[in-house]
């Protein structure tokens, strides 16, 4: 068998002098075990003794005696009492796997596309509120405090539903502000309220069933459900919010709604349909996912209570989440089960989610149970409101092509219709004036349907910027409409 010759020597020797900070051990090991993976040492050669080699290489046996004892202990040389062979291995792919070999599941290429996220520095950016207002120092103080009194003691595994305390207070609050009354043990801490749709999607549905969505509506929900091979059928959405038949040749085994303030368009579903839905969803085994994404922003009339409260058996389960009324990196969200189904779920549950970030839990428990959480969605909804009909304003006076607004009586999001424009286009050429709308086609089932606008989340966007934003943004529509022939 070939035993190491002069060039071999070379390649060890100057991969030897030209280490930079590796140890000599680290990078001889490095040297031979690839010259193994390629071939250069072939199989069952054998090697020279350790004294040879350290002589030849000017190192210490020690170092080459550490360095193939590693090869043989992870499988590359054999040893035996005449001194290393090279193990017989199977050859190492020859090359990189591209792009293109990796092919998703079937079912995942429905996955809805263009869901980018942006630095709250673009303006109009749809679903980030403004961060800037959040009391930063307060924050620090209370991890700080959490840190300190819970110690080493906070560093284990958590409860998998969340931290006790959070779901506590989570329950005290949904309470009184959205007439929730329901237990910590119905409550479940999620990362973001992604993730509880998620988990309910996961423990409620078989893949096949069928659920209802709404058209336009949240893109994470039609993840959700193209990522668990649900069949997926768009419903369309008045000014009572999401429309439906009672009478249906399939049932839907989910319904998912965003009831109080319907995203993107902004309607209210009224206290009929509501019960309508809840009737149906009963008669016919349906679960109903009650996305209450931004409902604490209510402009005009005091906050809807959730569909969750309005009967003692409702089948709904609630998702709510901190995204919106605090931070969205912050990544907590919870889902609220009826009694028996959160009793039933429990043990999946369990084997499903880990807890975890407790400390951020612990801190926003007591942020909650001290005040600062309400006095925080106070001050929000006034600077929200205001900003609302500041834009209003500036759509009025700055957006001279045909449109009408939507966006209901809360929220930190208007959306304006504009027929006939390639919504995308405009969005996406939006970014270079660090503009970051959201085409309104995007948020349909079918994009290329023809209804068009754009999204302007106006949460994280100073009204002061109002006025030349739009400005910018109808220029960008007469260029749009001019290339399609139109202007
Ligand atoms: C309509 C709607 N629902 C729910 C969510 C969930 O947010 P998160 O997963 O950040 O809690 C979002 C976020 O953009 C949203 O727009």
């Amino acid at each position: 068998m070939n035993i190491p010759d002069d060039a071999f020597y070379r390649l060890l020797s100057k991969a030897l002098r030209e280490r930079s900070g590796e140890t000599l051990t680290r990078v001889l090991y490095r040297a031979l075990r690839q010259a193994i993976l390629d071939g250069r040492l072939q199989a069952h050669s054998r090697l020279p003794g350790s004294r040879t080699l350290a002589q030849e290489l000017s190192l210490s046996r020690n170092t080459v005696n550490a360095v193939l004892d590693q090869l043989t202990t992870e499988g590359y040389l054999l040893r035996d009492r005449q001194g290393s062979r090279v193990a017989s291995l199977p050859s190492a792919a020859a090359e990189e796997p591209t792009e293109a070999e990796f092919r998703l599941p079937a079912r995942l290429k429905a996955l809805p596309t263009g869901t980018r996220r942006d630095s709250p520095a673009f303006a109009f950016t749809p679903g980030t509120p403004a961060v800037n207002y959040f009391p930063l120092p307060l924050w620090r103080r209370l991890i700080d405090r959490v840190l300190r009194e819970e110690g080493h003691a906070l560093l284990g595994y958590g409860e998998s539903a969340g931290e006790r305390p959070l779901r506590e207070a989570i329950a005290r609050h949904l309470a009184l502000s959205r007439g929730i009354h329901c237990e910590a043990g119905q409550v479940i801490i999620t990362e973001g309220a992604l993730e509880g749709l998620n988990l309910c999607t996961q423990l409620l549905s078989e893949s096949g069933q069928l659920a209802w969505l709404e058209d336009p509506g949240y893109a994470g929900a039609r993840s959700a459900f193209v990522a668990r091979g649900l069949q997926i059928e768009g419903m369309e959405i008045d000014e009572e919010g999401m429309q439906f038949a009672d009478h249906t040749a399939r049932s839907p085994r989910l319904i998912f709604t965003s009831p109080s303030h319907q995203f993107p368009l902004g309607s209210l579903m009224s206290a009929a349909r509501r019960l309508a839905l809840l009737q149906f969803a009963h008669s016919t085994g349906a679960w109903i996912i009650e996305d209450d994404y931004d409902s604490e922003f209510r402009y005009s009339s005091e906050p809807i209570p959730a569909m969750l409260g309005m009967q003692p058996d409702a089948p709904v389960v609630y998702l709510g989440t901190f995204s919106k009324t605090l931070f969205p990196s912050l990544r907590i969200g919870f889902v609220v089960m009826p009694k028996a189904l959160a009793k039933a779920m429990q043990p999946a549950i369990h084997s499903l989610l880990r807890g975890g970030h407790r400390t951020e839990q612990l801190a926003l428990a007591h942020f909650i149970e001290e005040g600062h959480y309400a006095r925080h969605l106070a001050s929000m909804r006034r600077l929200y409101r205001k900003r609302q009909g500041q834009l209003r304003d500036a759509l009025k006076q700055e957006l001279t092509h045909p449109h009408t607004v939507s966006g209901g009586e809360g929220g930190m999001h208007l959306t304006v219709h504009l027929e006939g424009i390639d919504d995308s286009w405009v969005a996406q050429a939006a970014r270079q004036y660090q503009l970051a709308p959201a085409a309104l086609s995007r948020y349909y089932l079918d994009p290329a349907s023809g209804k068009t606008g754009l999204v302007l989340g106006y949460g994280n966007t100073s009204a002061s910027r109002f006025a030349s934003a739009i400005r910018t943004l109808n220029k960008l529509i007469t260029q749009a409409l001019s290339q399609s022939g139109q202007g």
